[in-house]
């Protein structure tokens, strides 16, 4: 990690008040002065400030329940952020792996580990990620059958070359779908039932990987050890 996240995640200092500190020489690791911000740095180094030395807090990995008309950001625009919901400390040292769109409610990872975000979200990582849908059109059983053959296929989005991934479609009540996707593209499910015909009213993750949602609406947890693990290893 960087020397200045490093003294951030391991001090109260905001990022100006680290990068000051290192510019000043004030801080040594193993030994010799470093002032350089990007200085890479591990566990494993010795890193002092004012003669104490930094041990960076433990990584942090969280799953709330999104409420409506909150956004996947850190900032407030449009309508607040979902972080709001976060009673934490250094909650700008947070990030959000996979963003749901301000109408959508449900399963949210949030951390400060950028490389198992990374890992997780990367494109090439197909994490399977469960939606229950509302529609507008209730479904017959004929047409239900069709867009499960369709999704299943993969079917051409607007805007996009590739069709989508194969997908999965279970019908719950005529205007209730539970869709497992295994792809994140923007606005991915909505575009998908619009590219047959349907429109989405409400959106709710329920589950990504084996992780499931158990907690209400506004709530957060930490994920457990395995939880973490269990998303490294798709
Ligand atoms: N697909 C969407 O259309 N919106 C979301 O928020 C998530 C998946």
């Amino acid at each position: 990690m960087r020397l200045d996240k490093f003294v951030c995640k391991s001090t109260s200092l905001t990022k100006p008040e680290a990068l000051l500190r290192i510019h000043a020489g004030e801080v040594f690791v193993n030994g010799e002065v470093v002032t350089s911000e990007v200085a890479q740095v591990h566990e494993k180094n010795t890193i002092l400030l004012d003669g104490q030395e930094l041990k960076a807090r433990p990584f942090r990995y969280i799953l709330m329940n999104k409420p409506t008309d909150t956004i996947c950001s850190n900032i407030d625009e449009a309508y607040p952020s979902l972080l709001n919901h976060l009673d934490l400390d250094n909650k700008s040292e947070l990030h959000i792996a996979g963003r749901l769109d301000a109408d959508t409610t449900g399963l949210v990872l949030i951390t400060d580990d950028g490389r198992w975000s990374f890992d997780i979200t990367r494109p090439e990582t197909h994490c399977p990620k469960v939606y229950r849908v509302g529609l507008s059109r209730a479904l017959s059983d004929s047409v239900a059958n069709d867009i499960k053959l369709k999704f299943a296929q993969g079917i051409q989005l607007q805007g996009e070359t590739a069709l989508t991934l194969p997908a999965t479609l279970e019908v719950i009540t005529p205007t209730e779908v539970l869709l497992t996707i295994t792809q994140g593209k923007f606005h991915q499910v909505k575009r998908m039932f619009a590219a047959v015909g349907n429109r989405v009213i409400t959106l709710h993750r329920e589950k990504i990987g084996e992780i499931h949602l158990d907690i209400p609406v506004g709530n957060w947890r930490y994920l457990t050890h395995d939880e973490v693990i269990s998303l490294s290893k798709i």
